[in-house]
């Protein structure tokens, strides 16, 4: 008599049948941490399971990634030496160009993403060159330094550049210099909203890229705008960003609503280093059922409105959905 909602609740087919959104393996993007040298994976404390690899070892990877359905990686390089302005990143023969290299030789299906930026390549850890004057990167060389960036990816034959950096005119910079260059076929998945987050610790570790003085207030996003939030991600869009990001994921659900509400370009969320380490914390102290916690959050980021998941449980999603299926 009183059953009304709960009536498409009680038959598990009928649930089946009236899910309204789904996590797919083919919706994630994992990202991989390159280190100069052979042989090397060194597990980082603060984030379990992930590794520091040297370009042999993540070839291995991209076989167990392939395996479990998982065919798009997004790189971060961690080169030996690094300098004011990053030159291992503007550099042919550098880490990241010597990377797609291989790992595309050995596996043209693996989609091959690179995150383009300098805060791993600088020595004082920030995201460009700096302008000592207003103590922040200067905007218009740093774009200078990521086009000839970008062209070198491009060479190595990278599938699409994500530009991670947050200067102004990141995007219409990189698709001129691109298509003046002929990779005009190359997209560009712009890290387009990306909050100053300090859920970014992990990461930090691990890409060593903290920087060495000061923070990323200037360039990165206040975590309090949401206008701004949609305002940024519109300015890529209209200077040709083929996806947009929003960047945490979790506590910034809202925007992600908001501005798929307000775009029909495909959103991806970055489910940062912080998000994925507090799960496992949780996991560690015995306080949740990890698993079924972590597949909610992902499923949390569909219903919000995102097309893409970048994300360090990737692997753990994958191996739940293949049992699954
Ligand atoms: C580089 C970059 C960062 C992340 C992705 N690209 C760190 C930062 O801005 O300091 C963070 C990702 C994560 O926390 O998992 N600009
Ligand atoms: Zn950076």
């Amino acid at each position: 008599m009183a059953y009304t909602l709960r009536r498409k609740r009680l038959n598990p087919v009928l649930r089946d049948l009236v899910r309204e959104n789904h996590v797919r393996t083919e919706d994630f993007i994992y990202p991989l941490f390159i280190k100069e040298g052979e042989n090397i994976a060194n597990e980082v404390p603060s984030l379990p399971g992930v590794y520091q690899l040297s370009i042999d070892n993540v070839l291995k990877e991209c076989k167990e990634l392939q395996g479990l359905g998982l065919n798009a990686i997004i790189l971060f390089g961690i080169p030996d030496t690094k300098d004011s302005v990053g030159s291992d990143a503007l550099c042919e023969h550098g880490l990241m160009a010597r990377s797609v290299q291989t790992i595309k030789e050995h596996f043209p299906d693996m989609f091959v993403i690179t995150d383009l930026c300098f805060c791993e390549y600088t020595d004082h850890g920030h995201c460009g060159v700096m302008d000592p004057k207003l103590e922040t990167v200067d905007n218009d060389i740093t774009l200078e330094n990521l086009t000839k960036q970008a062209l070198i990816h491009a060479k190595a034959g990278v599938d699409m550049i994500a530009p991670s950096g947050m200067m102004d005119n990141t995007i219409a910079t990189l698709r001129a210099g691109l298509d003046g260059a002929g990779y005009s076929h190359l997209p560009l998945m712009a890290y387009s909203t990306k909050f100053a987050s300090s859920y970014y610790g992990p990461f930090r570790d691990v890409a060593e890229s903290a920087p060495s003085y000061g923070d990323r207030k200037s360039y990165q996003m206040d975590p309090a705008n949401a206008k701004e939030a949609l305002l940024e991600s519109l300015e890529d869009q209209a200077q040709g960003a083929d996806i947009l990001m929003v960047k945490p994921a979790l506590a910034y659900l809202d925007v992600v609503k908001e501005i798929k509400g307000n775009t029909d370009l495909p959103l991806a969320v970055y489910n940062v280093s912080g998000e994925y380490a507090m799960l496992h914390a949780a996991k560690n102290a015995g306080v949740i059922d990890y698993e079924q916690v972590m597949m909610e959050t992902m499923l949390g980021f569909k219903r919000a409105g995102a097309d893409i998941i970048i994300s360090y449980h990737a692997k753990e999603a994958a191996r739940l959905l293949k049992g699954n299926a």
